[in-house]
C-alpha cells in the first residue's frame, strides 16, 4: 500500500466519521423538533365547551378557588420544628415565586433526581420547614402547588432539557411516542395527530400541561398533572407505574418542553 493510499484511506475514515457525526447531530436535532409548532400550540381551554369557559372565567363560581384560598392560608401558616411559615422564608408569593412553576420539572441539585413542583414543595416542607409530610395528591399539597403555580400565571413555560435533564426528556419523549396498553395507542396518536377531533362528546385537546393542578368536574376535586396522565394510561388500558414514578416525571418534562411558550393558566377547570 502506497503512502498515498494510506492517506486516502485515513481521510476516508475521517470523512466517514464526520459524516456519521453530522447524521447523529441531525438525528439529535430531529429528536428535539416539536410535533406541534409554536404558533399552533393551544391550551386545553380552547377545546372545552362554553360551560367550562364561563366557569373558569367566573371569579365566584370557579370551583378551584377554594383551593387557591387554602393555599394562600397555608403559605402564611407557621408549621414544624422550624417554627416558620413558607412566607417567613420566602416572603410574598407573588414576588418571590414568580416564574418558578414555568421551569419545573427540574433537576434537584441535592439528589440529582427530576422533581416536579409538588416534589419540590414536599421536600422543602420536610427539609427546611421541618414539618410533617404532605402525601402526593393530598389536599394540602395540591392547594399549595396551585397557589405557587398562580404566581406564574400568564408566563410562558420554559423548562431546561440540558445536562442531567436530557436523559429524562428523551425517556419522556419515548413514552409519548410509543404505543402501549391493550388499546395499543401512543399519546402522540391522540394529542399530536388527532387534536380538535371529537372523541365521544368532547374534542380531543393537545394534552398540554399548562393548567395543572386543575379542577376536574368529573372527579369533583383538584387534581395534579400526574393524576390526569394516569387517567390517560387507564384510557388505553396500560399498566400503571406507582405514584410518583420516574416515568410520570419524565413525561411531564416532555410535555412541558412540548408546550414551551404556552402560558400558565390557573386556576383551571376541566370536564
Ligand atoms: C385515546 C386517546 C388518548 C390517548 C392515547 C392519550 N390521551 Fe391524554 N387525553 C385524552 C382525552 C379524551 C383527554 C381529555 C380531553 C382532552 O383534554 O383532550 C385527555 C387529556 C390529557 C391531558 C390534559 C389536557 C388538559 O388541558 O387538561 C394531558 C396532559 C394528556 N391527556 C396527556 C396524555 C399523555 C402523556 C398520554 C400518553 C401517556 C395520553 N394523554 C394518551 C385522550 C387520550
Ligand atoms: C426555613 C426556611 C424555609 C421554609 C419554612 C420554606 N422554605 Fe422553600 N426553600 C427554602 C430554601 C433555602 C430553598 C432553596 C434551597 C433548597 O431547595 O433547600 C427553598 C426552595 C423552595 C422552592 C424552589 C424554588 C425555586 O426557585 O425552584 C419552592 C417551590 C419552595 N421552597 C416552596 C416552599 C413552600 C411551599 C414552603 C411552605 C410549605 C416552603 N418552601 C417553606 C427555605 C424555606
Amino acid at each position: 500500500m502506497s503512502f498515498f493510499t494510506i492517506v486516502l484511506k485515513r481521510c476516508g475514515i475521517y470523512i466517514g466519521l464526520a459524516g456519521l457525526s453530522v447524521l447523529l447531530t441531525t438525528a439529535h436535532l430531529h429528536a428535539q423538533q416539536r410535533q406541534i409548532p409554536l404558533d399552533k400550540l393551544q391550551s386545553g381551554l380552547a377545546f372545552t365547551g362554553p360551560e367550562i369557559l364561563d366557569l373558569q372565567a367566573d371569579d365566584f363560581a370557579n370551583p378551584a378557588l377554594p383551593s387557591m384560598d387554602k393555599g394562600a392560608k397555608l403559605w402564611k401558616q407557621v408549621a414544624g420544628k422550624s417554627d416558620k411559615s413558607c412566607q417567613s422564608c420566602h416572603g410574598e408569593l407573588s414576588a418571590n415565586m414568580k416564574g418558578v412553576a414555568t421551569r419545573y420539572p427540574a433537576i434537584d441539585k441535592a439528589t440529582g433526581q427530576l422533581f416536579n413542583l409538588e416534589d419540590r414543595i414536599r421536600q422543602c416542607r420536610q427539609k427546611n420547614q421541618k414539618a410533617n409530610e404532605w402525601p402526593l395528591e393530598s389536599d394540602e399539597l395540591l392547594a399549595m402547588t396551585l397557589y405557587v403555580t398562580s404566581a406564574s400565571n400568564g408566563m410562558p413555560i420554559q423548562v431546561s432539557i440540558d445536562g442531567k435533564a436530557q436523559s429524562h426528556f428523551e425517556a419522556g419523549q419515548k413514552i409519548f411516542m410509543t404505543r402501549q396498553g391493550q388499546m395499543n395507542l401512543a399519546c402522540t396518536q391522540c394529542h399530536d395527530q388527532r387534536y380538535g377531533i371529537k372523541l365521544f362528546t368532547d374534542k380531543l385537546s393537545q394534552g398540554q400541561p399548562n393548567a395543572y393542578p386543575a379542577y376536574r368536574i368529573e372527579w369533583q376535586r383538584l387534581a395534579s398533572l400526574e393524576r390526569r396522565l394516569r387517567f390517560c394510561y387507564t384510557g388505553v388500558k396500560a399498566e400503571l407505574p406507582p405514584w410518583g414514578h420516574k416515568d410520570m416525571r419524565d413525561i411531564s418534562l416532555y410535555l412541558m418542553w412540548r408546550g414551551q411558550g404556552l402560558k400558565i393558566e390557573v386556576p383551571s377547570v376541566r370536564k
